[in-house]
């Protein structure tokens, strides 16, 4: 064996571990499609310009989230023989709940189909309108769910978070002296949400430092606390390896300081979980766990198997137990960094570092001959898949923005294309195509050609717009792209 002497590797491992294998070998596969050029164009203009309309079986590689995409280690699979279908009080869910309970060190375990169930019973519980409540950065879900219960959702990151090619190791971080204005400001704020990681700020994390500053700030406005705990995990591995004083600390105790600091958990174990589907909330207070069950009934169902399977609950109990292994955190985390640095080191323009579970490409540095307004993301989107067979998303004007009274949108303050990073599905060979192809693309990006919206919902409208390529383009802005792009072709 290579000895290890990177840091990525768990300090047991150090001298044992060759650098940079996988810590699992393959025991089932699945094929994937390889559609051709001619193929890619006929489905992509089939979706409309919109890659959620795309079928699957025309991607080869599919980064449109790391959400359920997960795949299941052995035990997880055989532990779905000893899922007890009881309708109340199964054995599943009973090691369900002993699991949550060790891993949290919180007593209400209650579990939910995915996590924005669990939101929204939570808020349903807590909030009521004209409540404020602020939070690192809410997830698009989070935010969609405090505003249907008539409060509002404030996002406040670090000053940090706005930079994106800086390089700072706690970007997730909540802003904590705007925090202690909006909690100072007489609105009534029943609680404040700190998302691990911040996946709306690039899957950045949060310190330790920082959820006790929060803590603290809620302690004396009498706020509760509560963590959206979908990359945990992966947050606490950050915490290891980036806070001062935490690197000999296993991935386990870290996280169980971060959830010792809150007044309860929002989960969406499709993500740190490892599972396709669950979730759940878990909560200090019987109170508030009694309301959260009696309203769970008429939606999710009885409160011990919440919209799930016994044999999930299995399922989730093992994947919570082998998310915090070591070798697994190194290797997942180094993964997502290996392709972050690898397209950093090619020019591409991505948000630094690179976050735990997506690199996220800054479309507008990316291809500057377009404005906001041409859709630089979904272009990006578009070409890479038109490219390469990659599929991922927007976060940016076709996600976030919205015509205005008049029909014309303002632009957003940012227009990103994530490459999110399902958990032990791709090999480093096939993270490094996709590299390959976003670097290529990179190179001849004057092919990104401005989009226009022909047909879109009112709400939620990235999932089902129609778009179409625009017919022309402001010449000046073109040629300038031109000369700066390097030539170059696919
Ligand atoms: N919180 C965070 C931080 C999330 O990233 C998500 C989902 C949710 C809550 C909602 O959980 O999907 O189980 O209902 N994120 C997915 C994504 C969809 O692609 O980032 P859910």
């Amino acid at each position: 064996l290579i000895p290890v002497k990177s840091a990525l590797a768990p300090a047991c491992y150090r001298s044992a571990v060759p650098r940079r294998i996988e810590p699992y070998r393959i025991k089932v596969v699945e094929p994937i499609p390889f559609p051709d050029a001619g193929a890619r164009r006929r489905a992509l203009e089939a979706a409309d310009w919109n890659v959620f309309r795309i079928p699957a079986d025309l991607v080869t590689i599919d980064l449109l989230t790391d959400s359920g995409v997960t795949a299941m280690s052995a035990h997880q699979w055989g532990s779905l023989f000893d899922g007890d279908e009881a309708y109340a009080g199964s054995q599943s869910f009973q090691r369900f709940e002993r699991v949550v309970r060790d891993l949290t060190g919180l007593p209400h375990v209650i579990p939910t189909h995915q996590g924005r169930a669990a939101e929204r019973l939570l808020f349903e519980a807590l909030v009521t309108r004209g409540d404020v409540v602020p939070g690192n950065t809410h997830f698009d879900t989070t935010r969609a769910n405090i505003e249907y219960f008539g409060a509002r959702a404030v996002d406040l990151p670090c000053a940090e978070a706005a930079d994106r090619a800086l390089e700072a190791p706690f970007k997730g971080n909540a802003d904590v002296a705007a925090l202690e204005r909006v909690l100072a400001s007489g609105d009534r704020v029943p609680l404040v949400v700190m998302t691990c990681t911040n996946n709306s700020c690039g899957g950045q994390p949060v310190s330790l430092a920082n959820l006790r500053a929060v803590r603290a700030l809620c302690d004396r406005h009498g706020a509760l606390l509560f963590i959206d705990a979908a990359r945990f995990a992966e947050n606490a591995w950050f915490i290891r390896e980036r806070e001062p004083g935490q690197g000999d600390r296993s991935p386990r105790n870290i996280a169980r300081d971060l959830f010792s600091l809150a007044d309860g958990c929002l989960m969406s174990a499709k993500k740190d979980g490892l599972v396709n589907i669950g979730g759940f909330v878990a909560l200090r207070s019987a109170d508030l766990a009694e309301r959260v069950k009696r309203s769970m009934v008429l939606g999710e169902g009885f409160p011990t198997y919440g919209g799930l399977a016994g044999r999930d609950l299995e399922a989730m109990a093992t994947g919570l137990q082998e998310v915090l292994d070591p070798a697994y955190l190194a290797d997942r985390i180094g993964r997502v960094r290996a392709l972050g640095d690898r397209l950093h080191a090619a020019g591409v323009p991505t948000v630094r570092p690179p976050g735990g579970h997506a690199i996220y490409v800054d479309a507008r540095a990316f291809a500057p001959h377009l404005d906001p307004l041409d859709y630089p993301g979904q272009s990006l989107v578009c070409e890479l898949y038109l490219h390469a067979g990659v599929r991922c998303v927007e976060v940016g004007q076709l996600m976030n923005g919205r015509p205005g009274p008049d029909g014309v949108e303002a632009p957003v303050a940012q227009d990103l294309v994530r490459l999110a990073i399902p958990r032990r599905v791709y090999t480093t060979s096939q993270l490094a195509y996709v590299a390959d192809a976003v670097i290529e693309l990179y190179e001849a990006r004057e092919r990104l050609r401005p989009l226009e919206i022909v047909d879109q919902p009112h709400a939620l409208r990235h999932f089902s717009a129609k778009l179409r390529p625009r017919a022309s383009v402001d010449d000046g802005a073109r040629d300038a792209a031109r000369a700066g792009a390097g030539g170059g072709g696919l």
